[in-house]
């Protein structure tokens, strides 16, 4: 298994060099690969806070086929209320899914990330590496960086975030669409809300929230 590892993290890295097209490590459940294409960010003076904000089933899906596998409007609730303050980074396919276009809609505090030079959408912010994401953010002085996924805009952030909140919604399912795994070397647990199911959430879930440690 971590002769498996080693050789996929090689190869893995490889390929990310050399940008094969369609390959994702973050699809791989569980398996946190290296952050790549991350160049030469180095933070500022300026403190912003960077927190990831995900919600993942109990084996770790966040999505399938562009879309988010279940309908729990008790974490859309926490989800709306968690982003009210500060910017919110998105990967391009996020921005256009059925759900991003609920929350994206105006709001102009958006930076999406995309390799495309000619996808511009109007009324937001586009950058074209997750270096050249954090420097705006900076430059804008923002205080409050909200990490929207997916898949891959988590796998590439994750070493750089402040803080992780999670929803676990307490269910198993297919999925292509996976959150990096959450070393407990690096993040602990500080705060844990669990919910039961209930006649509008069709699974039980908790929110929690992970600082550095
Ligand atoms: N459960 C949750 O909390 C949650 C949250 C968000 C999303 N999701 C789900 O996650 C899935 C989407 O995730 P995903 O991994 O497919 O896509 P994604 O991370 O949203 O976006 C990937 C795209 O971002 C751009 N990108 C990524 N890394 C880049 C880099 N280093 N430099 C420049 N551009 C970069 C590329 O856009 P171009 O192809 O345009 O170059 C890439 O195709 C959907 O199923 C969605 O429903 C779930």
């Amino acid at each position: 298994m971590v002769v498996f590892l080693l050789q996929y993290q090689v190869t893995s890295q490889i390929l990310q060099k050399l940008e094969v097209p369609g390959f994702q490590s973050s699809k791989i459940p569980g398996f946190n690969p290296e952050p790549w294409n991350f160049g030469t960010w180095n933070p500022g003076t300026f403190f912003m806070k960077k927190t990831i904000i995900a919600a993942k089933s109990d084996n770790h899906v966040i999505g399938n086929q562009q879309q988010l596998p279940w309908h729990m409007p008790a974490d859309l609730a926490f989800f709306t209320e968690q982003i009210q303050n500060g910017y919110l980074l998105t990967g391009r396919n996020s921005y256009g899914t059925p759900e991003g276009m609920g929350v994206f809609a105006n709001r102009q505090d958006v930076i999406l990330i995309t390799r495309q030079k000619d996808y511009a959408p109007k009324g937001i912010y586009v950058v074209h590496s997750i270096p050249e994401a954090f420097e705006l953010a900076e430059k804008l002085e923002v205080q409050q960086l909200n990490i929207l996924g997916g898949a891959e805009i988590y796998a590439q952030t994750m070493h750089l975030a402040d803080e992780l909140i999670i929803t676990e919604v307490h269910m198993t399912c297919e999925g292509d669409a996976f959150f990096p795994a959450i070393d407990p070397a690096l993040w602990k647990e500080v705060k844990r809300e669990d919910h039961p199911a209930d006649a509008e959430n069709p699974y039980a879930y908790s929110f929690v929230w992970y600082a550095r440690t």
